[in-house]
């Protein structure tokens, strides 16, 4: 929609928390070892949350760094958004308890639920309400504390997953300025939705001792039919974005893709055909942090010196749903 505004960043941070949870560690835990996570993951270790430590004190941490970059205070703020699927508790929602946290009332605050795409699906919310004009700084946060999902028996899934945080501060400027967000696209494809759920703790299967003995309060995943639409559908999301901005792939500084696997960001640098140093990976440190992950990867982008200001880039996300997006930007 032409308006006369479009959004663009003000500032970033991101948190992770100070335990780390090595392979090495894995290999104590299940019947697994170092060189075949790095091989078939590109995974070297993970950031777990202390106990006491929430969803919303991730969030904190990762905002106050972003508000400092963005020289703005929480008063400035219009909207808080969280992308996640780790909420402290089922309700009220974790935005809620991040404004409060924050020293501020009144402003609205909104979760979004998209799994690992939930960082792109709030981008484009926030997006939508500067673009008509209705706010001017929103906050979006991508947060997770998965490893309280996790099953430390299941070998395929409890080595992949993470904690962390990382939050931007969108802002109101120009449709012609030269930097700010061109486009997102998002989509969802319900049907294989079975490949990667977490039945317990909504009305279908409410908490029981039946629900504790089948672990169903613990993610479930088919890995290899994962991987497979992950590549098609992220590979997808990238050639629809450079498509309706008539952007070439020669064009893109860095893609900063959801972290999920190596091997899948490989692929869809091939695909997209893309060198692959044009691509951030962050996960031999954090592994995957779902919701997180595009905000994490893209601040260590920043401070390794990677993406700097007036660069093109292009963000790509899947997951859970299958829901699958991607923003095309001049940071
Ligand atoms: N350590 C050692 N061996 C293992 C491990 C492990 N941790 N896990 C599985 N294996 C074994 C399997 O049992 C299998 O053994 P078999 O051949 O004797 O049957 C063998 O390794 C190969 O298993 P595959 O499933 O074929 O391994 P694959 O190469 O596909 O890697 C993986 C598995 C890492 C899970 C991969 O499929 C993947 O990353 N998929 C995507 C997962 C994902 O992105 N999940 C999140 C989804 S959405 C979101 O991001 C929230």
């Amino acid at each position: 929609m032409r308006t006369p505004f479009r959004s663009k960043i003000a500032g970033i941070g991101s948190y992770l928390p100070k335990k780390i949870l090595s392979n090495s560690d894995l290999e104590k835990m299940v019947e697994t070892n170092d060189q075949w996570i790095r091989e078939r993951t590109g995974i070297e270790r993970r950031h777990l949350a202390a106990e006491g430590e929430y969803t919303s004190d991730l969030c904190l941490h990762a905002t106050e760094r972003a508000l400092q970059d963005a020289k703005m205070n929480s008063s400035d703020l219009d909207l808080i958004l969280i992308a996640t699927s780790t909420p402290d508790q089922v309700m009220p929602n974790t935005a809620t308890v991040l404004q409060h946290k924050l020293g501020i009332s009144g402003i609205p605050c909104l979760d979004v639920s998209a799994a690992c795409s939930g960082f792109v699906y709030a981008l484009s919310v926030a997006d939508q309400f500067i673009r008509t004009g209705t706010y001017k700084n929103i906050l979006i946060v991508g947060a997770e504390i998965l490893h309280r999902m996790v099953n430390y028996k299941d070998r395929e899934t409890c080595i992949l997953f993470g904690d962390g945080a990382g939050a931007w501060i969108m802002t109101q400027t120009d449709f012609d300025s030269p930097d700010g967000l061109f486009s997102t696209h998002l989509r969802a494809n319900g049907e294989v939705g079975d490949l990667f759920i977490l039945p317990a703790g909504g009305s279908k299967i409410p908490y029981s001792q039946e629900v504790l003995d089948k672990g169903q309060h613990y993610v479930m995943m088919k890995g290899r039919e994962i991987f497979r639409h992950a590549v098609r559908t992220m590979t997808e999301c990238c050639q629809l974005a450079l498509k309706s901005n008539s952007i070439q792939s020669e064009q893109v500084d860095w893609v900063v893709p959801h972290q999920a696997n190596v091997r899948i960001l490989d692929s869809v640098a091939e695909h997209f055909g893309i060198p692959k140093e044009k691509v951030i990976v962050s996960l031999r440190e954090t592994g995957n942090t779902s919701a997180a992950s595009i905000p994490l990867a893209f601040d260590m982008g920043v401070r390794e010196g990677k993406i700097k200001r007036g660069q093109m880039i292009l963000i790509a996300a899947f997951g859970a749903g299958l829901t699958s997006g991607s923003a095309l930007m001049r940071y």
